[in-house]
């Protein structure tokens, strides 16, 4: 990874794959979040469209709109250093036509200051990552369980099981590698699947829920520090319990105060 003092850029996340050191990846979706990811050493902060499921209380990621994820964007780019800093485009932004994504991305990219986008589709999106990459828009590719595509996959379950499906995920993989995508984000595989993505591609994938032999892994980080209680998945490992910490905090405040122990004299101004 980069020298100190210096930005994470695509060629140091190449570079990290070729020497085997994994990547880690976490979403933020506010500046004071995204200043701790950054000064804990993460290497990429996803403004993912899960910000509409985590924040904004929706069941899916389909409504997310390009302005709520550019609102965010901005806020994460202003507490983040170091970090390469992606946005998710979402649903409906990308799909509809090349002309439309390229206004899309461009508008994200000079409005937010983030360094790429990230956006979900295999072999299906591949003339508009090629696009996209041409007029110099760095871009992540993300297969296997897309979340925009949940009504059409049946729900949120694993991807790629059975030899044909496994098979269609590395060809999709494949297919974005030479569309010119600098990363793709792995979701919801089994882990051979996802182990035969990352030898067969040159640049580093980044899994969620798909096994350890992915180049990195990026996590939700509401659900990694427990505060996201409403959505459970075999994959997350919670590394906090923030949800129970919030309540026990706010249940002490209120208590104090109803009590008449809140605010004390340390806590008062005198004349
Ligand atoms: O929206 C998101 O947060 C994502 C990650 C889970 C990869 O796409």
């Amino acid at each position: 990874m980069p020298s100190p003092g210096k930005r994470v850029t695509t060629l140091d996340l190449l570079e990290a794959k070729r020497a085997g050191r994994k990547i880690v990846v976490l979403t933020a979706y506010d500046a004071l979040f995204a200043q701790l990811l950054d000064e804990s050493g993460v290497d990429i902060v996803l403004v993912g469209d899960s910000v509409n499921t985590v924040l904004a209380g929706q069941d899916t990621t389909l409504s997310a709109t390009l302005e709520q994820m550019i609102y965010h964007t901005r806020m994460v780019r202003a507490g983040v250093r170091r970090a390469l800093v992606i946005i998710d485009m979402p649903f409906l932004t990308y799909q509809v036509s090349i002309e439309e994504a390229k206004r899309n991305a461009g508008r994200a990219m000079q409005l937010t200051g983030a360094q790429g986008v990230k956006l979900e589709g295999g072999l299906a999106v591949r003339d508009t990552v090629r696009a996209l990459v041409d007029i110099g828009i760095p871009v992540m590719g993300h297969v296997g369980f897309t979340p925009q595509s949940v009504h059409a996959l049946g729900g949120s379950r694993v991807q790629g099981r059975g030899s044909k499906a496994g098979d269609r995920i590395v060809a999709d993989a494949k297919a974005l590698e030479d569309a010119g995508v600098f990363s793709v984000v792995l979701e919801l595989m089994p882990s051979p699947v996802a182990a035969r993505v990352t030898q067969a591609l040159s640049i580093p994938t980044i899994g969620i829920g798909s096994g350890p032999q992915c180049d990195g892994q990026v996590l939700v980080l509401h659900d990694m520090l427990g505060l996201n209680e409403r959505f459970q998945a075999k994959f997350v490992k919670a590394y906090a319990n923030l949800g129970e910490q919030v309540r026990a905090a706010v249940k002490q405040f209120a208590a104090e105060v109803r009590e008449g122990r809140y605010p004390d004299a340390a806590h008062s101004f005198d004349e």
